[in-house]
């Protein structure tokens, strides 16, 4: 008798996504009749800007729609590189540049070019859903390492064994909003130095700076040379669905995980790289209005929500997410206000049991959907404990 077919134990030990779930279960409620407010999603309310999509239309009609370069269009790489120059002062060589379907494939591009079964990647926590899952599909383990407050120095030494191979490091940070400070990616560049890591430095938040500064790793001397940089034009310019990013790679390395790219995807398709091109020509001109957008959100939500007894936030200085402590088990307060008041937020536990005791809030509906979502939570407030 034949055996059951198995599926691969890398698919079947996955998690599903904590994010991704939500999404659909916000989008099933609906379709069933019930108004969601979704303050779950990290996809901004933006509309592509008219003239992104007709870069994309007439790219199409001018016959880009065979496969294309699979490093991605040199146009697009050679303003990618402006871009990087511009923000981290980091001088890379187009051919440093693999264009990527979003952000999330540039980092499991990474991970694949550096984790060998066995070796151990460095996680943060809170920290983005998809980094560990990533990393076991790479057949590595990650080991999280505590970074609410801050990188510290003993915490992240405790962490490393001979196996860690790399560590990621996201600024700004998905779930709290907070940027990483030079002091503390001078830690990260040390500790890397010391045990010879690779660094994967995701900064696909950093165009949503609110305020201060942005150190960025690879701009840190002598540090290119070991980092692999993520980045999408996802929440920059309103393309999650675009499926557009990059990895800038270290000198000398993109030669060989551009074949990961050939044997996979082939290429991101060249009318959405078009897009992609012209997003990044209107940056000065539409960029500056979402953020105002985002910062007068993040102001008005933070200052409602501490008025609610047993909520304490923070505004944060970057993205669109708060990230709020409250006096009451975080999953509770979750599945409580998404049955009783219809409105979708995100335990902070579901980003690594270092987020429990806090709430990921997203401002990315509209200003009235936000308004009444804040009244709904105010009038409810936290539910009592059992
Ligand atoms: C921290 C972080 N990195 C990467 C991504 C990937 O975004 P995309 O694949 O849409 O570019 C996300 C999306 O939510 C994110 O929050």
């Amino acid at each position: 008798m034949t055996q059951p077919l198995q599926l691969a134990e890398r698919i079947t030990s996955l998690k599903p996504s904590a994010t991704v779930e939500m999404t659909e279960r916000v989008r099933a409620a609906r379709a069933s009749g019930r108004k969601i407010i979704g303050l779950s999603s990290g996809d901004p309310n933006i509309d592509t800007d008219p003239r992104i999509i007709a870069a994309a239309e007439r790219a199409m009609h001018d016959g880009d729609t065979h496969y294309g370069p699979a490093a991605g269009m040199p146009a697009l790489r050679e303003a990618i590189v402006a871009r990087e120059a511009r923000l981290s002062g980091a001088a890379y060589d187009p051919a440093d540049i693999i264009v990527t379907p979003g952000g999330k494939f540039a980092l499991l591009t990474a991970l694949m070019a550096v984790v060998e079964p066995g070796d151990e990647v460095l996680v943060p926590a809170p920290g983005w859903v998809s980094y560990g899952p990533c990393v076991r599909l790479c057949g590595g383990t990650p080991v999280l390492f505590d970074m609410l407050d801050r990188i510290d120095s003993d915490r992240l030494q405790a962490a490393i064994t001979p196996r860690t191979k790399a560590i990621i490091i996201n600024s700004p940070v998905n779930p709290t909003g907070s940027v990483v400070p030079e002091e503390e990616l001078r830690i990260v560049a040390e500790m890397a130095e010391r045990h010879n890591l690779w660094i994967i430095f995701d900064q696909v938040y950093a165009d949503l700076l609110h305020h201060g500064t942005f150190p960025y790793l690879q701009g840190i001397d002598g540090l290119r040379a070991r980092t692999f940089v993520v980045d999408s034009m996802s929440k920059t310019f309103g393309m999650t669905g675009w499926r557009l990013g990059y990895l800038a790679t270290p000198p000398g390395t993109a030669k060989a995980v551009l074949k990961l790219i050939q044997h996979s995807i082939y290429c991101v398709p060249g009318f959405v790289q078009a897009a992609g091109l012209a997003a990044l020509g209107l940056y000065d001109e539409i960029v500056p209005a979402y953020r105002t957008t985002f910062q007068r959100r993040l102001v008005r939500a933070a200052a409602r929500l501490n008025e609610i007894d047993g909520i304490v936030c923070e505004v944060p200085p970057a993205t669109f997410y708060l990230f709020p402590s409250v006096d009451a088990d975080d999953g509770a307060v979750a599945r409580a206000w998404l049955e009783a008041i219809d409105v979708a937020v995100l335990p902070g536990s579901s980003f690594g049991e270092a987020g429990a005791g806090h709430l990921r809030l997203s401002v990315t509906c509209s200003d009235a959907d936000l308004e009444e979502a804040l009244s709904r939570i105010a009038r409810t407030g936290l539910p009592k404990a059992a």
